[in-house]
């Protein structure tokens, strides 16, 4: 049986809506991919759809909370149409207790799959449409990538390429070796063909993504570091533009600062998350680098390309954290500067060993220390702002961003920069002089 019989339509609708990571992002477009070929239509329309497929994160209690109300609100409409597909799929699914909440309080979910089993998505809704009951795989190990998969692409201009799966890092708060498994890399040749495809498709921005960059190559032994990596496929002819992310600050090596340096085509920002500032919380975190470290590795950044925009992520409120920790935070984001932050109220994860620590602050009390970060972060993105006054970039204009005529780009390091100017703008590269900002928009006038 295929999708038309089944769902008893010609083009049945899919609508497929993603939570979370970049990674996540890139899993729905090879999802979308399959579902295509399966026969579906895509939609933006959930009401109007015949198979809807949530793709999960569970990184943060927040984000579970968020799926779970958004999937109970389905129940009537199943009960209304029994033909509907309610699928989840993603990091949720890989978490025992979800798994067993998804059995019991929400039947009329039908399809539940976890992260290393989208590839499978096409037998999974096969053995749906004939055996017609609930189906359930998650904790699969994958040890080799699969690959040949279609991709759906979400837009036109940007691409993401996924370079490797899972983490080894164990961090003690984070759940994503245990949801994404073990680290794995995509051959060196599938990556290289996958880059070429992207660049002949006219996209101008390729975004190379992975839980840990910089540890691509382990187990291939192909002898491909990911400097040596993300060089190359800069190196691919073309007017295109190569970022990635993440990277863990441990494995940020000289070597991948010298070919950014080297080479135009790399973006000049690095997303190094940093999580505390305070030695001993770091440690307790399992992160293996310290303070120095870190401040070291970005001085050299620096160093190497001056203009270099450095972005985070930030814990507030780990386990045992005291003010005196979360103060070293706050010291760590004035002494470095961040274009950007990703600031984040520490989430207990079962499963994972930070979930056992004492948690004796209140949540009221790390919420305080949270605002007082923003606080610290406004204003140095505002110093940042101002350092770039009069500077000429070069940005990617993206999209409209209203009716009168304002664009929406962003330069090297990320930053938004709003551009005044005709739509044929869209989908270039353009030179602009940096002429004010609001916020954290840079305001930008076109130089020819
Ligand atoms: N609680 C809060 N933030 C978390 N992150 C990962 N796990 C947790 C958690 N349990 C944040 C980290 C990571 C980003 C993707 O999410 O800052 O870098
Ligand atoms: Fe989580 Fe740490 Fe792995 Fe990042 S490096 S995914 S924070 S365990």
């Amino acid at each position: 049986m295929n999708a038309a019989e089944y769902h008893g339509r010609l083009n049945p609708c899919a609508f497929v809506r993603t939570y979370g990571c970049q990674q996540n992002v890139a899993d729905s477009e090879k999802i979308k991919g399959i579902l295509l070929n399966m026969g579906y239509n895509l939609t933006n329309d959930e009401s109007t759809a015949d198979l809807i497929l949530f793709n999960t994160c569970a990184v943060r209690e927040h984000a579970e909370d968020r799926v779970f109300g958004n999937v109970g609100a389905l129940k009537s409409r199943k009960k209304k149409n029994p033909k509907l597909i309610v699928a989840v799929c993603g990091c949720m699914p890989e978490e025992k207790h979800v798994v067993e909440r998804l059995k019991k309080t929400f039947p009329f979910v039908d399809l539940v799959f976890g992260t290393r089993s989208f590839s499978h998505l096409e037998s999974l809704l096969k053995r749906l449409y004939l055996e017609k009951r609930r189906v359930f795989e998650y904790g699969v190990e994958e040890k080799v990538v699969a690959e040949g998969l279609p991709i759906h692409r979400d837009g036109d201009l940007k691409a993401y390429l996924s370079i490797m799966y899972g983490c080894d890092n164990f961090c003690s708060y984070c759940i994503v070796p245990y949801t994404r498994g073990r680290e794995r890399s995509r051959k060196y040749a599938d990556v290289i063909k996958e880059a070429h495809s992207i660049v002949e498709g006219g996209y101008k921005e390729i975004t190379l993504l992975g839980q840990n960059v910089n540890s691509y190559g382990k187990g291939l032994h192909e002898g491909i570091s990911f400097p040596k990596l993300l060089n190359d496929i800069a190196n691919i002819n073309g007017d295109f533009w190569v970022r990635f992310m993440t990277s863990h600050p441990k494995d940020a090596t000289r070597e991948l600062i010298d070919f950014m340096a080297k080479n135009d085509k790399i973006c000049n920002h690095i997303h190094l998350p940093f999580q505390s500032g305070s030695n001993r919380i770091l440690s307790r975190m399992n992160r293996k680098y310290t303070r120095e470290d870190y401040v070291e590795i970005v001085r050299y950044a620096r160093c190497k390309i001056p203009n270099v925009s450095i972005t985070s992520d930030i814990i507030v409120g780990f386990p045992g954290e005291t003010y005196e920790d979360f103060c070293e935070t706050l010291s760590l984001v004035k002494e470095i500067g961040f274009t950007a932050l990703f600031t984040f109220i520490y989430s207990r994860r079962t499963g994972t060993k930070a979930a056992s620590f004492p948690d004796p602050v209140p949540y009221s009390e790390k919420n305080k220390w949270f605002q007082q970060l923003l606080e610290v972060q406004k204003e140095k993105t505002s110093e940042y702002c101002e350092s770039v006054q009069g500077e000429i970039m070069r940005v990617l204009v993206e999209k409209s961003a209203d009716a009168n005529g304002h664009l929406t780009a962003r330069n090297e390091g990320n930053v938004v920069v709003d551009v005044e100017g005709d739509k044929d703008l869209i989908g270039k590269f353009v030179n602009v002089r940096i002429v004010g900002y609001k916020n954290w928009v840079l305001k930008g006038e076109v130089i020819n």
